[in-house]
């Protein structure tokens, strides 16, 4: 039993290394751009940039001592921080009813929750109720199943003009490794509704300024909302109500991985006294 205590240093330093990682990758979602470096300051652009996949902590993490960080303007917890803006040219046009596939690639999988939802961009809340919910998901304790990496919405049929305007709206995939405190939000821009015509104008697009009804009353500025929706997230209490067995079922794996990897590590035998 001597080797209990080297495998539980090997365990904790292992836990704080793990890095989830996940991006939707078809249709193509929002990447980092100018837009996103002038509102969320150059070390969370670089961040980005170099890493699509990384997670809202870690962005989080480099903009401690930034100066350039506008955290209203950068509203990380809206698409990362990603911006319409800098992604024009990927404005997916649908219609109501519409089934549309889409390919969520998980590049390292941590146990978390995951739904994809409609979000409002500008009061920065779901539209609806999420189209998908995953209340285990990315779980390391088993083979990941096709639905999470392969999965269709319906667009619904009561959205109205809420969406009719490019930049209004967007599918939003949120993974919440909470087991590792590690968020992922990937976004697709998309249009619906209108009067028949298509999204292709980028002179309504670019002046996105006013949804003008939204079935959301938004009552607050944007700094307000994005600390709304922060808080939302750091207290997911009361939407999940699978709390229990997520926490049970993403102990395990980590335990078993970390044992793992703890005895095959030559680091595990280097401590004789
Ligand atoms: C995905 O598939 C699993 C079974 O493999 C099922 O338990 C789960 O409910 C499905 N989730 C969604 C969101 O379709
Ligand atoms: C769904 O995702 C939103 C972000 O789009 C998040 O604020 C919310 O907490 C999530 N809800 C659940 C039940 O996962």
């Amino acid at each position: 039993m001597q080797y209990t205590s080297s495998i539980l240093v090997a365990a904790a330093s292992l836990i704080t290394s793990v890095s989830a990682h996940g991006f939707i990758t078809s249709p193509q979602a929002r990447l980092a751009g100018d837009a996103m470096k002038a509102a969320c300051g150059q070390q969370v652009y670089n961040n980005q940039a170099s890493d699509n996949y990384g997670n809202i902590q870690g962005e989080l993490q480099v903009t401690a001592t930034q100066t350039d960080y506008n955290a209203a303007e950068c509203n990380i917890w809206q698409c990362k921080g990603f911006k319409y803006a800098d992604n024009t040219a990927n404005v997916q046009s649908w219609t109501a009813g519409q089934v549309v596939a889409f390919k969520f690639d998980v590049k390292a999988p941590h146990t978390g929750t995951a739904n994809i939802s409609i979000v409002n961009t500008a009061t920065n809340t779901i539209i609806g109720s999420p189209l998908l919910y995953y209340s285990d998901f990315a779980d390391n304790s088993r083979t990941i199943p096709a639905n999470e990496t392969s999965f269709s919405i319906t667009v619904p049929s009561d959205l109205g003009d809420t969406c009719s305007t490019a930049g209004a709206c967007v599918v939003q995939h949120y993974w919440n490794a909470a087991s590792i405190d590690q968020t992922y939000e990937s976004c697709v821009d998309f249009t619906v509704g209108g009067s028949g015509s298509s999204s292709g104008s980028s002179s309504t697009a670019a002046t996105s300024s006013t949804p003008a009804t939204s079935p959301v009353t938004p009552t607050s500025s944007s700094a307000a909302t994005s600390s709304v929706a922060a808080k939302a997230v750091t207290t997911p209490s009361s939407a999940v109500p699978t709390t229990l067995q997520t926490v049970v079922s993403s102990k395990a794996p980590s335990l078993t991985s970390v044992a793992a990897a703890a005895t095959a590590s030559p680091e595990a035998d280097d401590d004789e006294c």
